[in-house]
């Protein structure tokens, strides 16, 4: 039996001897993680199947806006809705720390989020607070596409 199909995806905030796996996890998918300290890692969700991380997210607060990064679901997993989940669950967290916009930058998944409602903006039309980011200044190259979502 293949114990992973009756394993139910769950949701919650990064246990500290999960840092390692959240990181090569954003890695493994060509993603940003030079800036991704421990106090970051406390705005990141993860989910699991049983114990394992096989996906996350993560927010950085700046209310009223936030930068949503690091959306990203190991391979194996994909296609199953877990990132769907993650990015619903990201919106609520922002949303209950008092954020009402998320921003992120995207190279790959730009038609991701549209389904999502990102609408995509010009990068120098983002908010000056996420231009501060280490996302915004140094790691995300000026291919990166910008997109905004209002959720409240
Ligand atoms: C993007 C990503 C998080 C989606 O994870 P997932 O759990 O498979 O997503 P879901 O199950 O919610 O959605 C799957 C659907 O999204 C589509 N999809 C997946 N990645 C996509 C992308 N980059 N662009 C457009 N559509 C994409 C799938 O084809 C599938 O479509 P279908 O429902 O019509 O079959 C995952 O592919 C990933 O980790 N990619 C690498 C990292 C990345 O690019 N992150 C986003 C930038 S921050």
């Amino acid at each position: 039996m293949d114990l992973d199909q009756i394993l139910a995806v769950t949701l919650s905030g990064v246990r500290p001897e999960e840092a390692p796996a959240v990181k090569r996890l954003v890695a493994d998918c060509d993603l940003p993680t030079a800036d991704l300290t421990d106090e970051k890692l406390r705005h990141f969700i993860v989910a699991r199947k049983g114990d394992v991380v096989v996906g996350t997210v993560g927010v950085e607060l700046f209310p009223p806006q936030a930068l949503l990064r690091s959306l990203a679901v190991e391979e194996a997993y994909r296609g199953q809705g877990i990132a769907s989940k993650l990015l619903q669950a990201a919106e609520r967290y922002a949303r209950m720390m008092g954020a009402t916009q998320l921003v992120l930058l995207t190279l790959t998944a730009e038609d991701y989020f549209s389904r999502y409602e990102y609408l995509t903006i010009k990068r120098s039309d983002a908010p000056a607070s996420l231009e501060a980011t280490e996302e915004f200044k140094t790691l995300c190259p000026d291919t990166a596409v910008c997109m905004r979502k209002q959720i409240a």
